[in-house]
């Protein structure tokens, strides 16, 4: 077995001070999203990870794409028959998590989910490569298959098929609006303080801001 006791961190490079940061939560992640996706060392900015909780009580993760966000929330595409589909059909509610190491930044958001509009899921699927929305046609995801040669033949299938035509969208396939209803930025800092604020939606809409112990 390996120790890893000594293997630590000193985070440094930034701060995180109520008087540095916008009243709005999601105005914030815009800054905090450009400055990752700016960063020469991140080449994912956009992935996160979207945990959500399972009928046994244990929540279970996995890494997404964001691919839009905007005043109501962070929109991501999945098949909606997978796993994490199923959950959030259950329970409307997801986790999102952003890890950029390079910038000593986390982000936590919990926020219900709801479809997107299906003209949304057209309009992303079809601007996705031909190979990609064929993917997503081939696919049963999260499905037990009997070996890769299953998705290679039924690839081969649909792009004789489609050759030349529009493919259409799997009604199981298409985006989630998440939409936040608490949000947390997490700045490391030296000596462990690190910086935690913690932005709550109340019932007046507004969002409440408050400093958390590290
Ligand atoms: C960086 C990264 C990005 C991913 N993006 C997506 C995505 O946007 N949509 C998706 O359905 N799966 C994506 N995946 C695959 C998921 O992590 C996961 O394997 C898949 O969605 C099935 O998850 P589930 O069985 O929990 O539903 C991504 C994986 C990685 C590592």
């Amino acid at each position: 077995m390996e120790n890893l006791h000594d293997k630590r961190k000193v985070y440094e490079i930034s701060q995180l001070l109520e008087n540095q940061i916008k009243t709005n939560p999601m105005e914030q992640f815009r800054d905090w999203f450009l400055a990752a996706q700016e960063h020469p060392m991140i080449s994912e900015a956009n992935a996160m990870s979207v945990s959500t909780m399972e009928s046994d009580g244990c929540p279970r993760t996995r890494m997404v794409l964001l691919k839009s966000y905007d005043w109501n929330g962070f929109v991501f595409y999945t098949n909606y028959e997978s796993r994490k589909g199923k959950a959030i059909e259950d329970t409307h509610k997801v986790c999102l998590h952003f890890f950029w190491p390079p910038l000593e930044r986390q982000i936590i958001i919990k926020a219900t989910v709801e479809r997107t509009a299906e003209n949304i899921s057209d309009g992303y699927f079809h601007s996705r490569p031909f190979g990609s929305q064929l993917g997503a046609k081939v696919s049963p995801q999260s499905q037990v298959i009997p070996n890769r040669e299953f998705l290679e033949n039924k690839l081969n299938e649909m792009t004789i098929e489609f050759e030349g035509k529009e493919v259409p969208r799997p009604e199981n396939w298409g985006g989630y609006l998440a939409t936040p209803y608490e949000i947390e930025f997490w700045q490391g800092r030296p000596n462990r303080l690190h910086d935690r604020i913690l932005y709550e939606l109340q019932e007046d809409w507004d969002w409440r801001i408050s400093r958390l112990a590290p």
